[in-house]
């Protein structure tokens, strides 16, 4: 399982790293789009509903593939699809330039105590995510998101609601108790401190 995972973590960096996803971006046409944004994300990328996630800081590359992910409908939410349904690469590229160049400070406590096979779960997700959980490339940041939201997308992938490659088969190996102890301890890691 171990040997298995580092196989598939090495081959998602390698198939993420050698796309060059942004040709050129315009972070001023991309802030006057994220007007459309605010209502839902705020005024900064962050809100503070879990509902909706915190775009700041978020990886380019990220934000930019789940943009055409919900244009393709690969990801559904009805609210996110009437949104994306009318961006055009040029939007979705400025866009995702503009917010992760935004800062996330929020701060999450951790007064959870991880068992010690969660602990190992989690060394597994900052192989892709990063050691502060704070991304790379295709690879979400974690840190600083809402607690509630990384518990609904764990969720998602569990139960095929939500569809990714990588994180479709990891979910599986995920209880419960694993998903609630990973999404306070990820929102917790601080990426913007290194
Ligand atoms: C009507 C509310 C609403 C508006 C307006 C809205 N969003 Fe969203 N957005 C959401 C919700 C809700 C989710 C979480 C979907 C889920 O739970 O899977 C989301 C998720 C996202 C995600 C995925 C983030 C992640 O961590 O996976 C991105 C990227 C995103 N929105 C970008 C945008 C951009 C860019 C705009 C403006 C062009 C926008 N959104 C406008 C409600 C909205
Ligand atoms: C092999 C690499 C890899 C590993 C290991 C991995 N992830 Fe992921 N994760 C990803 C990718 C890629 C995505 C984006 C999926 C997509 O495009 O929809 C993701 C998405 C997520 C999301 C959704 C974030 C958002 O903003 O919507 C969460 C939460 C998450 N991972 C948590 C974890 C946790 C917890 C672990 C460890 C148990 C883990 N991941 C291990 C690659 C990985």
């Amino acid at each position: 399982m171990k040997t298995m995972i580092k196989i598939l973590i090495a081959l998602t960096v390698l198939s993420i790293s050698s796309t060059n996803l942004y040709a050129a971006t315009d972070v001023v046409a991309g802030e006057k789009k994220a007007g459309t944004c605010a209502g839902c994300h705020g005024a900064k990328g962050i809100n503070k509903n879990a509902q909706f996630p915190i775009l700041a800081g978020q990886k380019a590359a990220y934000i930019a593939s789940q943009l055409r992910a919900f244009k393709k409908g690969t990801r559904i939410n009805p609210m996110m699809q009437s949104m994306a349904k009318n961006l055009s690469s040029e939007d979705i590229n400025n866009l995702a330039a503009y917010f992760s160049g935004l800062k996330n400070n929020t701060n999450h406590t951790n007064d959870i105590k991880m068992a010690d096979d969660t602990a190992s779960k989690a060394s597994m997700c900052k192989g892709c995510h990063g050691s502060n959980a704070e991304g790379r490339g295709g690879f979400p940041r974690l840190a600083n998101q809402h607690v509630k939201y990384l518990e609904n997308q764990l969720k998602a992938f569990k139960s095929g609601d939500r569809k990714s490659s990588p994180m479709s088969g990891i979910s599986k190996s995920l209880s419960d108790e694993d998903i609630k102890q990973l999404s306070v301890y990820m929102s917790s890691l601080n990426a913007e401190k290194k």
